[in-house]
């Protein structure tokens, strides 16, 4: 079947009350119309193309290279959406299957469905009965059960406001008739709107499904936050039943785009966003977000930490309460600890940092042992600097590394140093004023002050 996918994207979405169009609102974690998109695409369409209008730039931009696009100058309905693409469309001879860019939900095995039924149908739609159909479009059919029409909400009659079987907005055409049907629609109310759902009143072939979860239309707020839980526990279901142990799905926070091995255990309270893949048998504990980031097998990310742009490598501890920036990366068996944060830094295996420490823009080798509260000095206020740790250097407490600057293999930095030059491999370096102690000044000094 040739065919075309039409995605409605040019609404002023109002009800959102936001500067940002609708349509490029995240739904678990991504924008609304990457969905619709998605669905076209496996859909195998020939053709995708994307009405804009309010925020065109923005929702052009973001759709770039995966649609062509068709303006919608002055958003007059739906029915004018769809006119807006009417060149696209009669340059096109088979199939067009419209879909809403506020419709994050509909799955493309239910579109696939729906589209083997009306196949044979010059003009089709989807319906669907919902127990609450407040805000929609209702389907409006004759005694021998006919569409005759859909009335939209405002128009509707008390009795046609009873009716609970309402448009979703999905339809599937034949190019030419669509075309013939939209020219013979007329603009309605003081705006001069024109309502889609008027190119059935020639009648339509009605395709009632079964789930009226996937039809939501996002208006507002309320129902952004009610597809994206439907997403959530999709996505949550999805990974248990490849092995996931998903303590409590109803505060798992995954974006579809992640990706999960079996024999992973996941606390409550997490988040796992954008291109992100967590290996098998490792541990995510409460309160964590990681993000474009890539967790090896057996690692344990401990509570409270966020990650973003990094590598862990495998067998790794990271936290509680660290915080890996982008470009760190541990190449396994590292142990990164509370209150340790890393940027653009590197670890061999082994190496360590426990507790209370910053390491930007360094190369640490092997086993290397850095001590609590130490900290490479890598920005001078106008550049950043290098700080290079070779393999088995020991970095004793509460050590300041002013960059640019080395530590050669196997060194040693005593406890309270302040490097600002290299170390040689092998080399204790110490820089510490002399310890005095002075016999009974304390008590002296009580005494000539008075105090006891
Ligand atoms: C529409 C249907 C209603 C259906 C409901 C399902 C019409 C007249 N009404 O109502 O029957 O039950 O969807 O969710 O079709 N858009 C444009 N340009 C415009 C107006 C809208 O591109 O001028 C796009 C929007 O960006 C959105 C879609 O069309 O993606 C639906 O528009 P919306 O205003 O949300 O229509 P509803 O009132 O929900
Ligand atoms: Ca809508």
């Amino acid at each position: 079947m040739n065919l075309m996918v039409l995605i409605l994207a040019a609404g002023k979405g109002t009800r959102m009350k936001s500067e940002t169009p609708k349509v490029l609102f995240r739904a678990a974690g991504r924008p609304m119309v990457d969905y619709v998109a998605d669905a076209a695409s496996e859909l195998g369409a020939e053709r995708i193309n994307v009405v804009i209008g309010n925020g065109a730039e923005l929702v052009q931009k973001h759709l770039a290279g995966r649609a062509e696009f068709s303006v919608q100058t002055e958003q007059r309905g739906t029915g004018d959406a769809v006119m807006a693409a009417a060149e696209s469309i009669s340059s096109f001879n088979g199939k067009v299957l419209i879909l809403c860019g506020d419709m994050p939900l509909v799955k493309p095995e239910t579109l696939k469905a729906f589209m083997d039924a009306a196949s044979k149908h010059p003009v089709a739609f989807m319906s669907v009965k919902v127990k609450n159909p407040f805000g929609y479009g209702r389907v409006i059919r004759g005694v021998d059960g006919s569409v005759i029409k859909i009335v939209e909400e405002k128009d509707a009659t008390e009795d046609e406001k009873r009716e609970d079987e309402i448009n979703t907005g999905i339809y599937l055409c034949d190019s030419k008739e669509l075309l013939a049907r939209l020219e013979g629609i007329d603009c309605v109310n003081a705006q001069c709107e024109y309502y889609l759902t008027d190119i059935v009143k020639k009648g339509a072939f009605a395709y009632l499904c079964k789930d009226e979860k996937e039809f939501l239309g996002v208006n507002n707020r309320v129902q952004l936050a009610e597809a994206s839980r439907v997403l959530w526990d999709r996505i949550a279901e999805k990974h248990m039943m490849n092995g996931v142990s998903v303590l409590d799905p109803a505060t798992f926070y995954c974006d579809s785009t992640v990706e999960i091995e079996n024999d992973v255990t996941i606390y409550p309270n997490v988040f796992l966003e954008g291109d992100t893949k967590i290996g098998k048998g490792s541990i995510v504990y409460s309160g964590t977000r990681i993000k474009d980031s890539v967790i090896a097998e057996n690692c344990e990310i401990k509570e409270n930490c966020l990650i973003t742009d990094s590598h862990v490598g495998a067998e790794s501890h990271i936290g509680p309460m660290a915080h890996l920036r982008p470009g760190s990366v541990l190449k396994g068996d590292n142990k990164i600890g509370n209150f340790v944060e890393m940027k653009k830094a590197c670890m061999g295996e082994g190496s360590k940092a426990s507790h209370l420490t910053y390491l930007g823009d360094a190369e640490i080798g092997k086993d290397v042992n850095i001590g609590c509260g130490t900290i490479t000095c890598n920005y001078d206020g106008y550049n950043k600097y290098k700080t290079v740790i070779e393999d088995g250097v020991f970095i004793g407490s509460d050590t300041q590394l002013v960059a640019p600057v080395t530590v050669g293999k196997g060194a040693l930095v005593a406890a309270g140093s302040t490097i600002t030059k290299d170390v040689p491999a092998d080399a204790l370096g110490i820089t510490r004023a002399k310890q005095q102690n002075m016999e009974g000044w304390v008590s002296a000094w009580k005494k000539k002050k008075g105090v006891e």
